[in-house]
């Protein structure tokens, strides 16, 4: 039961690095079971969600050495495709999901619990399962498994009802191993996806399109090991970015890809921040006061969800009024409610917040409804008058490397504190 203490009011000074990217190596360390075979992978992040995928691929039978930020996944012996019982680990995180597509792809058989994940809405995977289907495997869900088996798998034709990283990445995962040409249309774009897309093609899969919407799949029979080092995290950067246009900071962010950023340095810019694009950097100086404006979170490259409650922040001391339409997921506004006890000024109609900004949020004890609402409450806690407590932080270390060790180096005041959970005395 881990808190963070913060003492707001510093402005955010000097360099913060970024790390790897969590929604990538999700996908990339469950690809590397694609072949008995071993992979090395860098830019691995050490995050809570992360750890996880590692300890459930260990229990299936991977060997797996880690030092830093590289691992080393081992899968020349046979590993189990039978997931059920890491349930406790499966349901932490929304990314188990990946082991179906990966273990489908080798093995033709996975059993893999349902998924867990942030609670931000309905989340199904029935386009998951409608891919897997055309590609020839037997799905079945009961007790909260899902069973899949193909005798054959085989490409197929497949148009994505919704615009899903999930389903785009899982397809790909089984499609590299099925025989003949597979096709994604309607596909998800982001830079995740051509990440774990490059991974696979360096382990000899044969995959065009990653980036667009129509990705074009021939199956091969043999993949074997690569190196490989994972893209830095788009959306750490994005919170970067706006924890130092909030505190009216000034930092340079290394090892970003400034292409991926496009759509946050647009609106931050619209805002007034003035944002400088390096080859591998971006600097950010906050200039106050910031002018409202209107977002709407959509796939790549739109503005992404997982950086609309951050952006909410902004907006709760920028001048006038400003929206945010959530158009990804129904319920990704809990957090809410806990910039209202802060003094925001915001207002729900169904998947539009409006947000009218006031003069500063005041602190108080708030706590963390999910991974990126959390990184909400830390960049609220930065601009509040005196010291918020953030308590249930453990979403928080599912998806962000050191963010208080980064924050402390660029001059914030932030602690951790562990509590006892009063319900256990
Ligand atoms: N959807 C369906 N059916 C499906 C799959 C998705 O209807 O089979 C719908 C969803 O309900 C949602 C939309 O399609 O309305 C998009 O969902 P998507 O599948 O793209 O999301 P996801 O795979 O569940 C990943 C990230 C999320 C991120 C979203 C959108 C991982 C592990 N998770 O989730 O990341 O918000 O894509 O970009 O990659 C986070 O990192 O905090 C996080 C929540």
């Amino acid at each position: 039961m881990d808190a963070f203490i913060i003492e707001g009011g510093n402005p955010l000074q000097g360099e913060v690095t970024i790390s790897g990217a969590k929604n990538a190596v999700l996908g990339i360390i469950p690809a590397a079971v694609l072949c008995a075979c071993s992979s090395k992978i860098e830019n691995v992040p050490d995050i809570k969600d992360v750890n996880k995928m590692i300890v459930i691929l260990e229990k299936l039978g991977a060997e797996i050495y880690r030092e830093k930020d590289t691992l080393i996944i081992n899968t020349e012996k046979p590993i189990s495709y039978d997931v059920s019982d890491y349930e406790e680990e499966t349901g932490q995180m929304r990314a188990s999901y990946y082991l179906l597509g990966a273990l489908l792809g080798r093995y033709r058989k996975a059993i893999v619990p349902l998924p867990g994940g942030c609670n931000i809405g309905d989340r199904p995977i029935d386009q998951h399962i409608k891919g897997f289907q055309a590609l020839g495997a037997t799905v079945v869900i009961e007790h909260g498994q899902v069973k899949m088996e193909a005798p054959e798998l085989k490409g197929a034709h497949i148009f994505l009802d919704v615009v899903s990283v999930g389903a785009t990445i899982n397809i790909m995962l089984a499609a590299v191993r099925a025989d003949g040409k597979t096709i994604i249309e309607n596909a998800a774009k982001e830079p995740h996806i051509v990440d774990v897309a490059n991974f696979l093609n360096l382990m000899g899969a044969n995959i065009k399109g990653a980036g667009t919407d129509v990705i074009k799949i021939v199956g091969v029979e043999e993949m074997h090991g690569c190196e490989y080092s994972v893209i830095p995290d788009q959306i750490t950067t994005g919170t970067y970015m706006m924890a130092a246009a909030a505190t009216e900071g000034d930092i340079l962010i290394k090892n970003v890809i400034p292409k991926h950023m496009e759509a946050i340095t647009a609106k931050l810019s619209e805002m007034g921040v003035i944002v400088l694009e390096e080859d591998d950097g971006i600097r950010v100086i906050g200039k106050h006061p910031l002018k409202a404006v209107n977002v709407k979170t959509m796939p790549y490259p739109g503005f992404p969800t997982d950086l609309q409650q951050p952006m909410a922040v902004l907006m709760t001391i920028a001048q006038g009024t400003s929206t945010i339409t959530e158009s990804i997921f129904e319920s990704r506004f809990k957090y809410v409610d806990e910039l209202r006890r802060m003094g925001a000024n915001i207002s729900i109609n169904s998947r539009t917040a409006s947000i009218t900004g006031v003069k500063a949020l005041s602190a108080t004890k708030i706590r963390t409804t999910d991974l990126r609402a959390g990184a909400a409450m830390v960049i609220a806690g930065l601009i509040a008058d005196g010291e918020t407590k953030i308590t249930e932080i453990v979403h928080i270390d599912r998806g962000y490397e050191n963010l208080q060790e980064n924050l402390r180096n660029l001059g914030a005041d932030i602690r951790r504190i562990s509590e006892k959970d009063p319900a256990c005395l």
